[in-house]
Order: structure tokens, then C-alpha cells, then sequence
């Protein structure tokens, strides 16, 4: 299947607390060569599954404090702090194998600035852009105007997603690029702005593992990433997902995909002298004029990763050690029939504030094969299992098409109750539209 490894992972650590996490730790624990999975820090479902860690994800010191010593093969990072935080590169001074981005090559999605310098170097299709600082303001401002308005305007750095405004018109515009650089919205993280020619199309999220050379590519899907139907409300973690993408020849996106973004990528950074080790995330738009990226993320998507996990045929461990020694071969996850749909529950008010703590019912009424990956939960085992967060959990379903598996996920998921729990209800609901367009 084109793995190698020089070694094999018995004992694997996994940073972060998401469904993503939960993901991540069940796709290892299915691994033949994985005894023992340690979560840092975990969740309510991880607990069942691992051994939760009270530590945060980027605090590198005490990740990898535990990491040696417990022994750990390989630590696999989840959320983007971490990567930001450099805690592979900590791993990497302390010889322990590490899945994910150091800080330097992580900058492909904690700098946008890095990431569209790099693109037009390296010839990678994306949106033409300008950015700037304080000082550039009105240069920022006037090259919105020009755009006609129709732009994006995003916060250079990390903003736990939040950093990017969609706009229609120039005021809508110049009123972003203040957020931004005028009244602080974003921190540290919107100290440069950029914007960007807005593109129409279909959205695409590309997943491809690298060992800093060559490229695994995994199934594609799609996320829904407004809070309400029909891509309505404010933008979220995401919603939901689905994979494979559907109305799209899987294969001949791929090669695309591979051909003019993800290897000219994973070359110029390893030219740079700042491989890339991990799960590389291209958010692509399908436009009219071919595949533009939107961005890229250092990390796995979340859904994106509960729907993705469960359609590999091949052993995730396997692969992840693989690209961590460097000794990854250069191939896909052959394409299979079937279908794979996630929902996401939320808390009351989520994405704004939420109230934690609400006892969680049914997720053990759920039917064989369908998953339930936790999120903002904690407690099970002796303890209720209550909510500790915005999306608490996605249920996974897998069916022999889309409609197959999205209904068993909503059938399933109405089994769970907590109080204020919502969902969006339109999760890969296809009908003749092929959303999530991009709006
Ligand atoms: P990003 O964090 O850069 O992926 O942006 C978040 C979301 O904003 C994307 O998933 C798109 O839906 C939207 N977006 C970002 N850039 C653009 C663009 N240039 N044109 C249209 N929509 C965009
Ligand atoms: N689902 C979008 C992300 O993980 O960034």
C-alpha cells in the first residue's frame, strides 16, 4: 500500500480535546501495532477509549514531559495552537516522533501573509490579494474599493477561525479592514490584514499527510460552516461535514489538486528549509477558472476529520508513523464505495457564549457502526457526562451513499438529548443543489 516505517507506534499521544481528537484516537486505536493511547488532555468520550491527561495541548513543556516519560512512539497534534506553539518542534528536540507541522512550517496557516507569499512563489492558484499593516491602510482600503467591494478581508493570523469577512460592499469592506487594524478585533492576530478577490464556487477540503517530501492523499469532504440551514448565521467551527464530496469526480480533483497545490506546497516549504510533517489541510473553491485555495490549515479539519477517519481503509497509525520517520510512500486511499455524514450537536448560543454543564443522554443508544465522537464533553465512566463546550459532539454515520448515511446520522443523532441542544438539519441534504456554497 505504499507505507513503510521504520518504526511502529505502540504507545501513541494524542493533543487536543475536540471531536477531532476523539477522532484521531479511535483511528489509532484501531491501529494492530497501537496497545495504548494517551490524551492530552482529552474529553468525556476520549476517556472510554484512552487515558485523558489533564494538560492543555499547547502547553509543549508538560506535552512533552509526558510524552517521554510514558514512553510515547509518537505524539499526534490536533489543534492549531499547539503546531503554533511549537510542540513539534519540542518533540523533535526531545527525539520523540511527532505527527504535525513545526511552528516555522505550521505558519502556512498561523501567517495568511506567509501562506499567499508563498502560493504566488511556488505558482499555487489562490485569489489575487494585497496586505498591509496600520500604515497601509488606505492602500488596503483603496484596493477593496477596487475590487468593487466584492472581496475578503482576513486577519493575518490565528483567530480561532473568525478572522475572515466575506464582503459585498466596499463599506462592508473598509469596515472589516478597521476590525482589523483600527480597532484591534483580532488582537496581535489582526495587526496585518489581508484582502483578497472574492471567489464563487463550490468549497473543498483537501487532506493530504506528508513526510516533508512525498504525499498520502485522503478522501476529500466537505464542512458546513454557518451556524444555521441553509448556510445562514454566523460562522462556526463547523456544523456538519460529509465525505466524499458529491457532484465531483473524486480522482481527476485529486490529481489536480496534488499537481498544482499540494506538492508545488510541500516542495517550496522543504526549499525553504522547513519540511512538512503532518496532515496538510487545502480548503479549495471550485470557480469557473479552476481550483483556487482558499487556504491552508497545519491540522486536521474539524468535522472534516470524523467523517474522513472512518472511510480509510489503511491503518492511520501506520501512516501517521510513516510520515513522522520521514518514510512515507508517495500514493491515495483507494476510493471506495460509500459515503460518510457527520452532525454536529451544539450548546445554546454556540458560537456565542454558551452554559456548560447539562447532563448528556442517549449516546448509548445509538446504533452498531454509527460513531459518536465527543467534543465539549467531560465526565462518563463513574461521573454523568455533561457538556463542557459549543459543539459537543458529532455523530458519524456511514452508509452505501450520502442520503444512506445522512439519514442513520440524524436518525441516530435524535437519540441524544441534552438541554439547548441544537443541530443543523440540513447536513448533507444534496437535493439538486450540491452544497455548501460559498457565500
Ligand atoms: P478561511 O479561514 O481563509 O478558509 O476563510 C473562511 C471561509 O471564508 C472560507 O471557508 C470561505 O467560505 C470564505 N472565504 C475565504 N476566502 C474567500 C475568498 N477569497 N472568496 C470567497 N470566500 C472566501
Ligand atoms: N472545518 C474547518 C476547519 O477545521 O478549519
Amino acid at each position: 500500500m505504499g507505507i513503510t516505517t521504520r518504526g511502529t507506534a505502540r504507545r501513541v499521544l494524542v493533543a487536543g480535546s475536540g471531536a477531532r481528537e476523539h477522532a484521531l484516537a479511535w483511528a489509532c486505536r484501531r491501529s494492530a501495532d497501537v496497545a495504548e493511547v494517551i490524551c492530552a488532555p482529552g474529553n468525556g468520550g476520549t476517556g472510554a477509549i484512552a487515558e485523558n491527561v489533564d494538560l492543555r495541548a499547547d502547553d509543549v513543556g508538560a506535552v512533552t514531559r509526558v510524552a517521554r516519560e510514558r514512553d510515547v512512539d509518537l505524539v499526534v497534534i490536533g489543534p492549531d495552537a499547539a503546531v503554533a506553539a511549537g510542540l513539534a518542534d519540542a518533540c523533535a528536540a526531545e527525539g520523540i516522533a511527532v505527527f504535525g507541522p513545526t511552528a516555522a512550517a505550521g505558519r502556512i496557516e498561523s501567517s495568511k501573509r506567509f501562506a499567499k507569499q508563498l502560493m504566488d512563489e511556488a505558482g499555487i492558484p489562490t485569489a489575487c490579494w494585497r496586505a498591509g499593516g496600520g500604515e497601509d491602510r488606505d492602500a488596503l482600503r483603496a484596493y477593496a474599493a477596487e475590487l468593487g467591494g466584492r472581496c475578503a478581508v482576513k486577519a493575518d493570523g490565528l483567530a480561532l477561525g473568525k478572522g475572515v469577512t466575506v464582503c459585498d460592499s466596499v463599506a462592508e469592506a473598509w469596515a472589516a479592514i478597521d476590525g482589523c487594524l483600527v480597532e484591534g478585533r483580532f488582537g496581535e492576530a489582526g495587526t496585518q490584514a489581508i484582502v483578497e478577490e472574492r471567489l464563487e464556487g463550490r468549497e473543498v477540503s483537501v487532506f493530504a499527510l506528508s513526510d516533508g517530501e512525498r504525499v498520502w492523499l485522503l478522501p476529500p469532504a466537505c464542512d458546513y460552516k454557518r451556524a444555521h440551514d441553509g448556510d445562514l448565521g454566523p460562522n462556526t467551527g463547523g456544523m456538519g461535514a460529509y465525505a466524499p464530496p458529491s457532484g465531483v469526480d473524486v480522482d481527476p480533483l485529486l490529481d489536480e489538486a496534488l499537481r498544482l497545490v499540494i506538492q508545488p506546497c510541500v516542495d517550496a516549504l522543504r526549499e525553504r528549509g522547513i519540511p512538512y510533517r503532518g496532515c496538510l489541510y487545502a480548503g479549495l473553491m471550485l470557480t469557473p477558472r479552476g481550483i483556487r485555495v482558499l487556504e491552508f490549515n497545519a491540522r486536521f479539519g474539524d468535522p472534516e476529520t470524523q467523517v474522513v477517519l472512518p472511510l480509510l481503509a489503511s491503518d492511520a497509525a501506520a501512516l501517521f508513523t510513516a510520515c513522522a520517520h520521514g518514510e512515507l510512500g508517495a500514493g491515495r486511499e483507494p476510493s471506495r464505495a460509500g459515503a460518510a455524514v457527520g452532525v454536529v450537536a451544539a450548546s445554546a448560543g454556540y458560537p456565542g457564549a454558551v452554559m456548560t454543564g447539562a447532563v448528556i443522554s442517549g449516546t448509548d443508544s445509538l446504533d452498531d457502526g454509527v460513531l459518536c465522537f465527543h467534543g465539549g464533553t467531560r465526565g462518563a465512566g463513574g461521573d454523568a457526562l455533561r457538556t463542557a463546550g459549543g459543539r459537543v459532539l458529532t455523530v458519524v454515520a456511514t452508509g452505501s451513499d450520502h442520503e444512506q448515511a445522512r439519514q442513520r446520522a440524524y436518525e441516530n443523532i435524535a437519540r441524544v438529548s441534552f438541554d439547548g441542544m441544537w443541530t443543523r438539519r440540513d447536513i448533507a441534504r444534496l437535493g439538486a443543489a450540491t452544497a455548501p456554497l460559498a457565500r
